[in-house]
């Protein structure tokens, strides 16, 4: 397991969430289930599951669509996000782009479905140095 300086005790509840997530993912072309829930700064939990589209380019990744509730649910700030999927993969660029918006001290789980455990933690930071900013 990869541990970056925030080490952030993993959050049982969060996790639960973001497999209760994966399930709904609409995933009928890749067949790979992505479950993302969200630890606000409130202490609420937001989640997103992927779902894609005919049109292959249209596909949403779960982290996005999480970040798209947290923002309709009149919140911005994020503790944690655990990220659900087989093998528990990282999240893709644009992800990491999104979820940079809101901050860079938050830590990024990530949760492997098949073996059930975590398989990796990052800090945001560290999963996206030298994300793009409008001004410095
Ligand atoms: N996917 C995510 O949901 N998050 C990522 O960070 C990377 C990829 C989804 C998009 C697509 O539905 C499927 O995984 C395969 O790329």
């Amino acid at each position: 397991m990869e541990f970056g300086s925030n080490s952030q005790l993993p959050d049982a509840q969060l996790i639960e969430a973001a497999l209760a997530v994966q399930k709904h993912a609409y995933a009928p072309y890749s067949n790979f289930r992505v479950g993302a829930a969200i630890r606000t700064a409130a202490g609420a939990v937001v989640c997103g599951c992927n779902f894609e589209n005919a049109s292959y380019g249209l596909a949403i990744c779960a982290e996005r669509n999480a970040i798209g509730a947290m923002i309709a649910s009149g919140q911005r700030e994020i503790q944690s996000v655990v990220v659900v999927s087989s093998g528990g993969v990282t999240p893709c660029g644009a992800c990491r782009q999104v979820l940079a918006e809101f901050g860079m001290d938050f830590a990024v789980i990530l949760f492997n479905s098949d073996t059930q455990s975590i398989q990796a933690q990052w800090d945001m930071r560290d999963l996206l140095p030298g994300a793009f900013q409008l001004k410095s």
